[in-house]
């Protein structure tokens, strides 16, 4: 096993391309595509700016699109592939987040219609919606108002818990498998009965 790591801005197309080049140059194919990068700038929509919502746009949805595009268009020439896209519960709409949920429903619609123009070519294309996960882009929520935002989103979810890292990893490793070779256009939550 090999692994190797490239620092991408996958919001610059030519960066994406520049990647996939190097990982089809050197090892002939790509098999699985988990797209996880992403950021949120939150604010009430009558404050938002346009920096903020195209900052979102940018690297939540279409980095999104980029790097789908360019591993299905491997993986259709292999008739084989498995693509998994991050969105969030969010896509069903949050209080302070406009651009973070429409970036994430944008993310549903972009897979679900990927899996559909993909399923005869052996390629699965699924969504996780993850809910409150610790990491770092929630666990900043401890240092505001003496953590009580954090103590809100607690409330919040049934399972009384933020996930862990590795409560979506394992649903990416499930996906990823040939266990799950007739599950696509899926949104699966991973999220302690948060999202309902
Ligand atoms: N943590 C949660 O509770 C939660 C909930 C729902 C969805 N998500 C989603 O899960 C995914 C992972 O988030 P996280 O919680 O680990 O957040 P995080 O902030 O800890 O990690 C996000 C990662 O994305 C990378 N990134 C940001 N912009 C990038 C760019 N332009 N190019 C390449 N990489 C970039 C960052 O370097 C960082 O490593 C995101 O898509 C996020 O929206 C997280």
């Amino acid at each position: 096993m090999q692994a190797e790591f490239h620092q991408v801005n996958v919001s610059k197309l030519e960066e994406v391309q520049q990647v996939f080049a190097h990982i089809l140059e050197k090892y002939g194919t790509i098999d699985i595509m988990v797209n996880n990068a992403g950021i949120n700038r939150d604010g009430m929509l009558h404050k938002m700016s346009p920096e903020n919502w195209q900052m979102v746009i940018d690297v939540d949805l279409t980095a999104t699109f980029y790097c789908t595009q360019q591993a299905i268009m491997h993986m259709r020439t292999n008739n084989y592939g498995r693509v998994i896209n991050i969105s969030s519960g969010s896509w069903l709409g949050n209080i302070g987040q406009a651009n973070y949920a429409a970036a994430k429903a944008g993310v549903v619609g972009l897979t679900k219609t990927a899996a559909r123009e993909n399923a005869k070519k052996g390629i699965t294309c699924n969504v996780i919606c993850p809910g409150f996960i610790e990491t770092n882009m929630t666990l900043k929520l401890k240092e505001i108002n003496d953590g009580k935002p954090w103590d809100i989103m607690m409330a919040k979810i049934p399972a009384g818990y933020a996930g862990k890292p590795a409560d979506v990893a394992n649903m990416v490793a499930f996906l990823a498998s040939d266990e799950a070779s007739y599950i696509t256009a899926e949104v699966i939550n991973v999220g302690g009965g948060m999202i309902v």
